[in-house]
């Protein structure tokens, strides 16, 4: 059965996963431009955000390329905060060949190809999950935040920034909301959320929200596994 956003772009993973195919330069320029005017958001805001949130055993959800997991990883070591275990997964295989590149020669990090609504790992077995820059681009969002609720061990905690709505100063508001439309056209976004809906969602798959934080055009959300 569709949920809501998959009416909205009527695309399936295989066709999100098409259109993430592109020059690893051009997804970075792209990205910035995206995180600028479209999240509202800045590099320092994330690195802060998702840089506490890495258990002994660590599943970063929908990784990309890895631009941001390297830099993330970078402020942790600047922090003096301890080396993890992690996985990564991506559904799109241009960008997991992008990350696997970028780690080559690191065995505290792998990557497997997955449907963040369907990942191939055992219930209950990280401490933590990052889903980055990613909710608003799945097509089962729920399925998705559903098995990162089973993947997580009782009391794991995942951190996920979500794309809301563009709000705010009209100029600034009009500009976000011409990027989110054409993210949609290209493919690489499903729709932005409504607070209350994406943290419904959440809830729904029994998640205790922990913290949530509207920052610029972003919701980020803390939950964690009961
Ligand atoms: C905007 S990028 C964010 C990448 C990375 N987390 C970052 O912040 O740079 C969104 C990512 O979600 C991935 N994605 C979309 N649908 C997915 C799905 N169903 N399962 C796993 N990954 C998916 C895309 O392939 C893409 O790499």
């Amino acid at each position: 059965m569709m949920n809501a956003h998959e009416k909205q772009t009527g695309k399936s993973r295989d066709e999100i996963a098409q259109a993430y195919k592109s020059e690893p330069w051009w997804y970075d320029v792209r990205g910035f431009f995206i995180l600028t005017f479209a999240y509202n958001s800045t590099l320092w805001e994330q690195l802060r955000f998702f840089g506490p949130n890495f258990g002994a055993r660590h599943l970063e959800v929908a990784c990309g390329t890895g631009t941001l997991l390297e830099l993330v990883l970078r402020w942790r070591t600047w922090k003096k905060l301890p080396a993890r275990q992690i996985v990564g997964v991506d559904y799109a295989e241009s960008m997991l060949a992008g990350a696997l590149h970028r780690f080559k020669g690191r065995p505290d990090i792998t990557f497997q190809h997955a449907d963040a609504a369907a990942m191939p790992f055992e219930t209950a077995s990280f401490d933590t999950v990052n889903v980055a820059n990613a909710v608003h681009c799945f097509p089962d969002v729920r399925g998705a935040v559903a098995d990162i609720f089973r993947v997580l061990k009782p009391g794991g905690t995942v951190a996920a920034n979500v794309l809301l709505h563009p709000r705010g100063f009209a100029p600034l508001r009009m500009i976000a909301e011409r990027i989110n439309a054409w993210g949609v056209r290209k493919g690489i976004l499903v729709g932005a959320y409504d607070q209350d809906e994406i943290l419904g969602i959440f809830r729904s798959v029994g998640f205790e929200i922990i913290g949530s934080r509207v920052s610029g055009n972003c919701l980020n959300i803390m939950a964690r596994r009961i």
